[in-house]
Formats: C-alpha cells, structure tokens, sequence
C-alpha cells in the first residue's frame, strides 16, 4: 500500500454568524462539516461540487490560512492540524498551492524568474547559489523553455501563464499539490493542454494532487478518484471509472447529465434524474433529514427526517443516500 500524503478526518470549518449592535452572534454557517479523505502517493483526488458548497474553504484550511473548527490533518502521517502558527509555517514547504484566481497573482513588473524565485524565498529557500537551477529545471518540467525566465508575465500566452503558475506550485519540491480550479479559466484547448501536463507530471514526477473543478468532465483523465462534494460534505466517494460507469448517488447522476460529453453516453431514463426547482438550501440552516432532499427526485418521506449515513457499496465506493438501503432489501 503507498504511503498516505494527505489524510483529514472529520474536518469542520464553521463560521459565526453576527449581526446587531453588539454583534452577538445569531446562527452558524456549517460550510465545511465533517469532511475525511485520504491521498497517497502518487494519487490525484478530484473535488467535485457546486459553486459555494466549500471547495476552496476546505483548500484554506488544509493549508493553514484559516483554523479549522474541528478535525485533525495529517501530512505524511504529521497531526499538522494542532500545530502553532509559527510551525505550521513550515508545512507550506510541503503544500504546493495553485490558487483558484490566478489572473492577478503575478505581479506584472516581475520577470518569471523572480516570482519562481519568490516562491522559494517564501519557504525559507534563500540558497542563490542553486535557484539558478531550480528555476531552469521547473520550467522543463512545466514544458517551458528555460529562456522564460527573462519574460514578464504580460509576454506570455494564457496557458504559459498558467504553465508558471504550476511551475510556481511545483518548485518547492511539494509533498502535494493543491489546485484549485486550475483550468476553468482557460478555454477548451488550453485546459487540454494543461490537463496533458498535469498527467506528465503523475507520469515522470509522481505527483500527488487534489484537484477542485466543477464539473466531472474535466478531471476524468486525471483523477483516479472523486470526492463528490455537497453543502460542505462528501456525498459519494469512489475510483474514478466507478463514478463515471456505475454512480449510486442523485446529486452525481446530476452532475453526469450535466456534463455534455459525458452525458452523450448516457441512458438518462435509466438514471431517473433531475433536480426539483428551488435553491440550495443555505448553509445557516441545512435540512434536518438528507442534505440534497429539497433538490432531489427521488426523496422518500425518510429523506426529509432522517440524514443518510456512509455506506460502502463496494470496495472504495462510498455513498451517503437512503435509496442504497432500498436496493439492498
Ligand atoms: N470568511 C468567511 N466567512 C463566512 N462565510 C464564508 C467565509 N469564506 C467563505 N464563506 C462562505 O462559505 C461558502 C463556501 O465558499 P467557497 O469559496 O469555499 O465555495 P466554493 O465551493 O469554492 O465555490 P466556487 O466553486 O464558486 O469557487 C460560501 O457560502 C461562502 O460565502
Ligand atoms: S437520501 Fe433521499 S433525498 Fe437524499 S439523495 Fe438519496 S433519495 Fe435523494
Ligand atoms: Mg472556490
């Protein structure tokens, strides 16, 4: 078995909600509640979920910019999780960031090689002797020319740019590499591209990667498995080919249809799907019984009372939804 990178369990990031003179507080917004996973070496998890339903709190909080509520985070088998600030510092040195907004986060007058630089200087890397170096390799790797390295950010093309915003990541030698969106700004031949890059690098680096989109079209390549994410929960969990062949949960089938190249292969009566009209529910005040019955087709009575646990429905495949109860008697 590969050894375990990133490991959460049961993470919860909950915000106070205040208002008033005496800003007192007045409810909680359960945005990240009770989420656990494991990546091991080697591996790319995808995280799949709607806008707002805490993908990039989650990604926060894993990376220390926010405290968790509750839940603990192990890296290589390290509880990082109940480390100060100051320590836990260090750990940048083995998160390999890409952040979802990556338009402004070059700073313009910056030659490339200086942001690479930067980004080595900010976990602690101040051997000049060898950045020469670190910086020529990344830029291979990225499948940039070394030459690169005198350009400013506004000489390159949208996906060069983005080839250094990986590079950036990449430099730091990582543990783990946690993309936010990485592709959802660049248009369909682009995302190709990077997306071709990120398997080299599972390929020749071994990298280890969660990776947040959207949509399930677009980390089908890559992911070996998915986390399919819902008002700050994992709603299923499976291998990859398990969530693109034989999906259990609603809230995926959903997903499926709604990605047009995957949905071409599709029966969609079989999948007995669609979403009834209304809003997602808000995470102040999630429904008492599952947390997808005000969108789902196919709730029962019990859907509304009672909230479905875990179940494994096959090795590794793991749903949260009373209809697997139903299957199985
Ligand atoms: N500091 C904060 N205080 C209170 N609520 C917050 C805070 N940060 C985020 N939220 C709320 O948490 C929820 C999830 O936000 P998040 O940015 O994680 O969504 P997301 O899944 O990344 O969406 P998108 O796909 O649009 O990027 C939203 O309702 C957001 O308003
Ligand atoms: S538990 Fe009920 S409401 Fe929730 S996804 Fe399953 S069928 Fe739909
Ligand atoms: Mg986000």
């Amino acid at each position: 078995m590969s050894e375990s990178i990133l490991r959460v369990e049961d993470l919860k990031k909950h915000y106070p909600i205040k208002k008033g003179f005496f800003n007192r507080q007045v409810g909680t917004k359960y945005v990240v509640d009770g989420i656990s996973f494991d990546i091991k070496s080697g591996e790319t998890v995808a995280l799949i979920g709607e806008s707002g339903c805490g993908k990039t709190v989650l990604l926060r909080v894993l990376l220390g910019l926010e405290k968790q509520t509750s839940g603990k985070i192990f890296l290589k088998g390290i509880d990082i999780s109940t480390l100060s600030k100051r320590e836990r510092k260090k750990t940048y040195q083995k998160l390999g960031m890409i952040f979802q907004d990556t338009s402004g986060s070059m700073h313009p007058r910056m030659t490339i090689e200086q942001i690479l630089e930067e980004a080595l200087y900010l976990v602690g890397d101040r051997d000049r002797k060898s950045q020469y170096q670190k910086v020529t390799d990344v830029l291979l790797k990225v499948g940039l020319d070394p030459a690169f390295r005198n350009r400013l950010p506004i000489q390159l093309s949208g996906g060069q740019r983005q080839r250094v915003v990986i590079a950036r990541a990449l430099i730091i030698n990582p543990a783990i590499v946690l993309a936010d969106e990485p592709v959802s700004a660049l248009d369909v031949s682009l995302q190709a591209q990077v997306l071709n890059l990120f398997m080299d690098l599972q390929e020749n680096e071994n990298l280890s990667m969660l990776f947040v989109a959207h949509d399930l079209a677009v980390v089908r390549q890559i992911a070996h498995r998915i986390l399919i994410m819902y008002m700050g929960h994992i709603l299923e969990e499976a291998p990859s080919n398990e969530i693109y062949s034989n999906a259990k949960h609603p809230y995926t089938k959903v997903l499926l249809i709604a990605s047009p190249s995957i949905a071409k292969g599709i029966n969609e009566e079989s999948f007995h799907v669609g979403l009834k009209v209304g809003d997602t529910p808000d995470p102040a005040n999630p429904p008492q019984g599952c947390l997808f019955c005000t969108r789902c087709m196919q709730a029962m009575e019990r859907c509304y009372k009672e909230r479905p646990e875990r179940k494994e429905v096959s090795p590794g495949h793991f749903v949260c939804c009373h209809l697997i109860d139903e299957e199985e008697s």
